[in-house]
């Protein structure tokens, strides 16, 4: 059996803060944010555009009739939850019209929870081969004004279909994790933004990298060689090279080395125009190297890096499948390129507003620009969304 990605899509806001605008407002030269994070531009969510809008727009661009019809299970992966008790994926259960015979549910671990969604849903479609899981990942990456994370905030979700016989990427049986109980990033309950330790923060994710590449060097055999390109998590493009060269090493050949160089600056185009997206940015990686790539072909081995802080690592890698071309999106930047720019200004009140609710628990909201769903109200303390 051959279990993998068989859809990808992607949704983001539909407002963006360029970069060099944000420079200004915060006196910083533009190159530390060009160079130094290696960042052109953020996406900016609106109060109506949540992990739920968000998500269920990124399964809408790639769901047939027939999938909704199949799909049995629903995972999001999110740390930017909008219920403590509610899953995200009831909701977006609800408004893609799936099937009602399906386990929806939502998980966390930081930037990690994708991966653990992708480990579920692989696990069951092996025990059930007709089965399609819908697993997503949605966040918002807020950390507030004038923070040190501020320039690397973002908002999107990826949605990927897991099935058998996949058209995009079969997963190889050669994943390695790891758990360490660090301080790096968190999100206590009571606070809106996280908390965060910045460059040791860094440190953790290039050491669970070092060594999780090792373990499974030695479990596997694995050569950097055998990759054609390795994808890594992206709470900012510049992290992701220093991975990538801790990784490159001597005894690889020019031309491998140049064809990894190469995939990884395809890899992190989405990020740069996007920013962090958590959970997702991994799998906005390996989209955003399937749709920029020059070089990749059916049967190429791809490597992937998992860290979500607190930190649970993880490298596994996919095998390309014959005419992936033809289930990406052609039309991927061009939708990126109609996002509205933002002043400085307007990206504070924007990203940072906080639903007023009245006595009852009501609050209604501005009408923004939204992907194809959107919050429409919260009534009575309960969210309702609407079809754009
Ligand atoms: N021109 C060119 N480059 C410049 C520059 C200039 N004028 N000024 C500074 N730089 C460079 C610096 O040299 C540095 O590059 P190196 O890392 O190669 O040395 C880079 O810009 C960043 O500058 P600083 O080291 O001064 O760091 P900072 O104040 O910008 O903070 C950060 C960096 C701590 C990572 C901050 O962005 C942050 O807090 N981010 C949020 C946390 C985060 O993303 N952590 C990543 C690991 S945790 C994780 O992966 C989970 C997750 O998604 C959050």
């Amino acid at each position: 059996m051959s279990i993998g990605i068989d859809k990808i899509g992607f949704a983001t806001a539909k407002y963006r803060l360029d970069m060099a605008d944000l420079a200004v407002a915060r006196d910083t030269d533009p190159n530390k944010y060009s160079l130094g994070l290696m960042l052109d531009s953020l996406s900016i969510a609106p109060i109506t555009e949540d992990i739920v809008t968000l998500g269920a727009a990124a399964a809408e661009q790639i769901l047939t009739k027939e999938d909704k019809a199949t799909i049995d299970m629903v995972i999001v992966a999110t740390e930017t939850s909008i219920d403590q008790s509610k899953a995200a994926a009831v909701f977006i259960h609800g408004l893609l019209g799936i099937q009602p015979f399906a386990r929806s549910f939502e998980i966390k671990e930081a930037c990690y929870s994708a991966t653990a969604a992708l480990n579920y849903a692989k696990l069951h479609v092996t025990a059930q081969a007709a089965s399609k899981v819908l697993v997503i990942a949605s966040d918002i990456a807020k950390y507030g004004i004038k923070t040190s994370g501020e320039p690397t905030q973002g908002a999107g979700a990826v949605a990927m279909l897991v099935t058998n016989q996949p058209r995009i990427l079969t997963f190889n049986d050669d994943n390695v994790a790891q758990t360490r109980d660090v301080m790096d990033f968190w999100r206590p309950n009571y606070s809106t933004t996280p908390f965060v330790q910045g460059i040791f923060s860094t440190k953790q994710y290039l050491d669970c990298l070092k060594t999780t590449w090792a373990e499974y060097q030695k479990r596997y055999q694995g050569k950097l060689e055998d990759f054609a390109a390795f994808c890594f998590h992206i709470p900012y493009p510049k992290l992701a090279r220093k991975g990538l060269n801790k990784l490159l090493d001597k005894s690889l050949s020019q031309e491998k080395t140049g064809q990894i160089k190469a995939n990884f600056e395809a890899s992190i185009s989405y990020s740069r125009q996007i920013g962090n997206i958590y959970t997702g940015s991994l799998y906005l990686g390996l989209l955003s190297l399937l749709e920029k790539s020059q070089s990749l072909k059916a049967g190429d081995k791809i490597g992937f890096f998992s860290y979500g802080s607190g930190a649970v690592s993880e490298i596994f890698s996919g095998q390309l499948v014959a005419g992936f071309e033809q289930m990406l999106n052609p039309d991927q930047q061009a939708s990126l390129e109609k996002r509205q720019r933002l002043s400085v200004e307007d990206y504070e009140k924007l990203f940072f507003e906080e639903a007023q609710l009245d006595d009852q628990g009501n609050a209604e909201f501005e009408n923004y620009a939204t992907h194809s769903f959107a919050l429409e109200r919260i009534e009575h303390h309960q969210r309702l969304y609407k079809r754009n």
